[in-house]
């Protein structure tokens, strides 16, 4: 089960109606996806489904009590309400939502919604015509102006014999709506990144290669993030040894000629183009068929001619040209360096990344960066990647098309 709602604090507030008894599932469903769960009964709820089921599919104590003294020392009504990242009404009878539109605050259950500032939903739970009357359909219009969210209600048949709307929403539907009020925004939807990460390979022979040592850390968290924003992700990867984040493509190459050829392919169809990845600036020239021997001379002579600038094609691209981002790995002058890169492979960003120290950037689980584009500048401080992917892809959609 996914964890879509680890570590929130649901306050589940159980008002009186038939649909009370469902409202244990709905405890059980929230808990399953990680949620730290405490309920309150009203006095009405009481006579529908009891405490004790509660306490124990909770996994904590239940309140009923504005007045109980031995529960107000254990956590008193407005540590409850401070205590919860989203309240949650379900059933909410037409009562309690007459008394949360006129912000009464005359049981625990009320007094805790008026003493919180959480997001809160109510989902309404009673008799079709009840549900229709006037009076509650203008209670329901005062909650969404006092920001409340309206889960439901679902129509059909109904306890009392009658069919039409009032029906609480299933467990699970209260479920997926409170995972889409904690879901990440998602600011990149529809957006098609291809990202390069990791180091390339450059065989000298059957069996030997030249590399260096980036484990691709960087921008398999950029992808990470990019994909938790909405866009669509392409990862271009060389050789390393990392799980592909959940929801992106990878292609895998050795080579820089093979991730020139990929990264030409993805880039027409992307809308953003990060090259992260430490391509070898140089290749042997020709590559031997059969492993080398080692001769009686103490000196090995290699050819080596230069590999293809990636992020430089991409960015010369004339038609479908994604907005393009490079890194500079830099162990001294580092801005200098960065900005000139930035104007000599017609980059629209670029990732100023000092590498000279251990702590930051190669293989470290740390980095920060200088971002330099044309209209301004932004250090983002040493955090762990994954953080400062998030800010990194936050800017890039700020600037893009800009
Ligand atoms: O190696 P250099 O400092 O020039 O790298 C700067 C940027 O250019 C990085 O984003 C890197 O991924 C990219 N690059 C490339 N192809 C190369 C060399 C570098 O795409 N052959």
């Amino acid at each position: 089960m996914q964890q879509t709602l680890a570590s929130k604090r649901i306050l589940l507030g159980i008002s009186g109606g038939i649909a009370a008894y469902k409202s244990a599932d709905l405890v059980r469903r929230l808990k399953e996806r990680g949620a730290d769960v405490r309920v309150i009964l009203t006095d009405a709820a009481q006579q529908f489904i009891t405490p004790l089921t509660l306490q124990a599919v909770s996994g904590n104590p239940v309140s009923h009590s504005l007045l109980d003294p031995a529960a107000e020392a254990a956590m008193g009504h407005i540590e409850l309400a401070k205590w919860a990242d989203f309240i949650l009404i379900a059933p909410a009878s037409a009562d309690v939502i007459a008394r949360l539109a006129h912000g009464l605050a005359n049981d625990l259950l009320t007094t805790c919604v008026l003493a919180s500032a959480a997001p809160m939903a109510v989902a309404p739970a009673m008799n079709q015509q009840m549900y229709k009357n006037i009076a509650t359909q203008k209670n329901i219009a005062t909650l969404k102006e006092h920001n409340f969210h309206i889960f439901g209600p679902g129509s059909g048949a109904q306890a009392c014999g009658d069919v039409g709307a009032g029906r609480m929403l299933e467990p699970l539907e209260l479920t997926a709506l409170t995972e889409q009020l904690f879901a990440p925004v998602k600011k990149l939807q529809g957006l098609r990144f291809t990202i390069t990460a990791g180091p390339t390979r450059e065989a000298i022979d059957p069996v030997r290669y030249i590399s260096n040592h980036s484990s691709g850390k960087m921008g398999f968290a950029l992808a990470e993030a990019a994909v938790k924003a909405g866009a669509q992700v392409t990862l271009i990867s060389g050789p390393v040894q990392l799980a592909t984040p959940a929801g992106v493509a990878r292609i895998e190459v050795l080579s820089a000629e093979q991730m020139l050829e990929a990264a030409l392919a993805a880039a027409v169809n992307s809308d953003v183009f990060i090259g992260c990845a430490a391509v070898a600036d140089y290749r042997v020239a020709e590559i031997a068929t059969d492993k080398l021997k080692k001769g009686n001379d103490n000196e090995l002579q290699l050819k080596l001619i230069k590999n293809p600038d990636i992020i430089a094609s991409v960015a010369a691209l004339t038609q479908q040209r994604p907005f393009t981002v490079g890194f500079a790995a830099e162990t001294r002058n580092v801005l200098d360096y960065a900005r000139q890169k930035l104007l000599n492979k017609r980059l629209d960003m670029i990732c100023a990344n000092d590498v000279s120290g251990s702590q930051i950037g190669f293989n470290s689980e740390q980095n920060a960066v200088s971002v330099i584009w044309r209209g301004g500048e932004l250090d983002l401080p040493v955090q762990p990647k994954q953080q400062l992917a998030e800010q990194l892809i936050a800017l890039i959609s700020q600037h893009y098309k800009t």
